[in-house]
């Protein structure tokens, strides 16, 4: 492609196990570690999943090349994947499992032996950042730094028992508090001055990300609090050579208004307003019924209109729409989320027209195999070296973190051609325009 040049990143080959380490053993790890175990038996389907079941076009259409994805790129292998967790309850994953009530007893019988291995470590939690919530199961030490050693230790343990080459932690525990950042995040220096002191800026989400960094491990933030987008776990990452990735993983709601808007806009048609609404019954829900939780979230789900409706380039289309998020704690729904959306738009000479959408959801059924995706895809990241922030990774997040002075790319299609044409680029094949002009160029330069 021009103005690209082609070229092969070194990736060291996939040898050996790796370790999935997951703060937070709740409804969306239990949902992903159950299917994991369950695929390997044969007893169930990664659908979902980009990295098991998608395909990728390399070179030109008429050579009609459309491999499965893991078939050229070097990603590890399911049955080279080992567990493990910490969570503020004792519960092992069986226990969770079942409590969380995603899988049905059938599904969930077959694996029992395997997820009963898997007991959490005990936790780094501060009430503070999650008000919903308290559980036995917690580590204590004098200052935050005491507890950053000690999930340090805790992984590199993890590391040695399991015999495991490479490990990514993935954060799937509760959504903490929404608070700014402060001068403790602005670098690594401050940052550890923080830890040391106690500094109530600083998140458990955040210390996680230190440890892990500090251990070697790459981190991801499946949750929409601040935990590795901040300056001081950024720096680290360079300096560490080590992926990050986030923040709160695109499903539900946010996932259908980021195929929807992008449609919208492609055919210029305009917007007055998006109302959104939500039931959810589990402990996610329970947990964001706080509004210091909710807002995180509500700062992550907002975020996706402008950027895709682009209101500066479209100021008579996208100028002056209304965009309201809500979620409500209803228990009886389980994790079986029901959303809502109106959406009022209008058509030539302004004509109002309406689009209403009735989402029944499974959002643990919807974020497990983006959690696999991730944990490959960010492995696959750091056998390449490829340090800091993976943007191209944004497919999979509300909130894609990017480096700063640029904008996220919300549109779903967009973040999937940077996805394939990324990896395009790490096995060295062309990058693919969707031009198509040698397949017309006869017609098209007849003089
Ligand atoms: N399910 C989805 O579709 C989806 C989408 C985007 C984001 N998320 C986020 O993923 C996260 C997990 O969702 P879930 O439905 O599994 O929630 P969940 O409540 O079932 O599980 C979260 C677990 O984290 C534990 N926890 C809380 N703080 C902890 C800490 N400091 N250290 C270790 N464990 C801790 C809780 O005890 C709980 O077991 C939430 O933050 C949620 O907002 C989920």
């Amino acid at each position: 492609m021009e103005g690209v040049e082609k070229k092969k990143i070194n990736i060291e080959m996939p040898e050996g196990k790796l370790g999935v380490l997951i703060p937070g053993l709740g409804a969306v790890a239990t949902t992903f570690i159950a299917g994991i175990f369950l695929i390997r038996k044969g007893l169930g389907k990664p659908i979902g999943s980009l990295t098991q079941m998608g395909t990728i076009r390399l070179g030109r259409r008429d050579q009609k090349r459309f491999p499965l994805i893991k078939d050229v790129v070097p990603l590890a292998d399911l049955n080279d994947l080992v567990f493990g967790a910490w969570d503020i309850f004792e519960d092992n994953a069986y226990e969770v499992a079942k409590k969380a009530g995603v899988l049905s007893y059938q599904d969930i019988e077959p694996v029992k032996k395997e997820l009963e291995e898997i007991k959490p470590m005990k936790a780094v939690f501060d009430r503070s950042y999650v008000k919903k919530l308290d559980g036995p199961n917690k580590k204590v030490a004098k200052t935050k730094y005491e507890l950053a050693q000690m999930l340090i230790k805790d992984i590199e343990d993890f590391k040695k028992k399991n015999k495991v080459s490479r490990a990514v932690t993935i954060w799937c525990a509760s959504t903490e508090a929404y608070r700014k950042p402060t001068k403790v995040h602005s670098n690594i220096k401050n940052f550890e001055y923080g830890l040391k002191n106690n500094s109530k800026d600083i998140a458990p989400s955040q210390i996680y990300a230190y440890a892990s960094l500090m251990a070697g491990v790459p981190f991801i933030n499946g949750s929409p609090n601040m935990a590795c987008d901040i300056k001081a776990i950024e720096e680290l990452a360079t300096e560490r050579h080590l992926p990050i990735a986030g923040k709160d993983f695109k499903t539900g709601q946010t996932l259908m208004k980021t195929i929807l808007a992008p449609g919208l806009k492609a055919r210029l048609l305009g917007l007055d307003g998006w109302f959104s609404t939500n039931i959810l019954g589990n402990r996610d829900g329970e947990v964001l019924d706080d509004p210091s939780s909710f807002k995180s979230k509500e700062v992550s789900k907002l975020s996706v209109l402008n950027t895709i409706l682009q209101p500066d380039l479209y100021p008579e289309l996208y100028g002056d729409f209304t965009h309201k998020v809500r979620i409500e704690y209803y228990p009886p729904r389980g994790d079986n989320k029901e959303g809502w959306d109106n959406i009022d738009i209008f058509g030539w000479l302004g004509y109002p027209m309406q689009i209403k959408i009735n989402f029944l959801c499974r959002d643990s059924i919807l974020a497990a195999p983006i959690v696999l995706d991730l944990v490959l895809f960010v492995d696959l990241a750091q056998r390449a070296r490829m340090a800091g922030i993976q943007e191209w990774l944004s497919f999979y997040f509300k909130s894609p973190q990017v480096k700063k002075g640029l904008y996220p790319e919300h549109d779903l299609f967009i973040q999937q051609m940077k996805l394939k044409n990324t990896l395009r680029y790490m096995i060295g094949e062309d990058l693919i325009t969707h031009l198509g002009w040698d397949y017309y160029k006869a017609e098209y330069e007849r003089d």
